[in-house]
């Protein structure tokens, strides 16, 4: 049953992503239908859950008439190990971020989350937000692309400003690049692909842009 539904989750993924142009995206594109054709062995991975999925599954639900993408990650979802990072739930950036945040890992190296299938050279996964929950900016060594299963969300990276994103949109971190995800007033449900460092997790950085922001907010002058 996990076989199956892991197959179909990765030829739509494929699918998904070969819609756009980029060189990563279609060289993703690739790699997943080589791995759904020649499906390693799958993992029983223990069952857990997050306190945002209830909130999550049920936006997903919505999508699974319009998008296979969300049907075949609707039906892959139970067999999912969601988690969350012990480092953000230790130092979180706000006091309810652990309760609207939570990741699964179909696909990834040995010493990360309990994954359905290993690779050392790649990792992907699914990412829950719930409305209105700032994930502020990190960075990371991996090379990432995010797919936008359900929207709206907001994304910035850098010292830019906040950029509305639709669904089906992909989203790309090269190396080392700060950036942020802004979810808008409904749950928001993506998928992630990691390439390269897999080892070193994401870390907080300093936000320059939100700092400016609440010194204005109090009428400190910024300049
Ligand atoms: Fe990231």
């Amino acid at each position: 049953m996990t076989t199956s539904a892991l197959t179909t989750f990765l030829n739509c993924f494929a699918d998904a992503l070969d819609r756009d142009a980029r060189t990563v995206s279609r060289s993703h594109a690739v790699r997943l239908r080589r791995i759904a054709e020649h499906l390693p062995p799958v993992n029983d991975v223990p069952q857990s859950r997050v306190p945002i999925q209830a909130t999550c599954e049920v936006e997903l639900a919505g999508y699974s008439a319009q998008s296979p993408l969300a049907l075949a990650l609707a039906a892959l979802l139970p067999a999912i190990h969601m988690t969350r990072s012990k480092s953000y739930l230790a130092n979180p950036p706000s006091s309810d971020f652990g309760e609207n945040y939570g990741y699964g890992v179909i696909c990834g190296p040995d010493n990360g989350p309990p994954a359905l299938i290993k690779d050392e050279e790649i990792a992907f996964g699914l990412m829950f937000l719930g409305p209105e929950t700032h994930y502020p900016l990190h960075h990371h060594p991996a090379d990432e692309l995010y797919y936008t299963v359900t929207g709206p969300s907001f994304w910035r990276a850098s010292d830019a400003d906040w950029d509305m994103r639709g669904i089906d949109e992909t989203i790309h971190h090269v190396p080392w690049l700060p950036h942020a995800t802004l979810s808008a007033d409904r749950p928001l449900v993506l998928l992630y692909v990691w390439e390269g460092d897999l080892e070193t997790d994401a870390a907080f950085i300093p936000d320059v842009l939100t700092a400016k922001a609440a010194l204005l907010s109090e009428g400190v002058d910024t300049k």
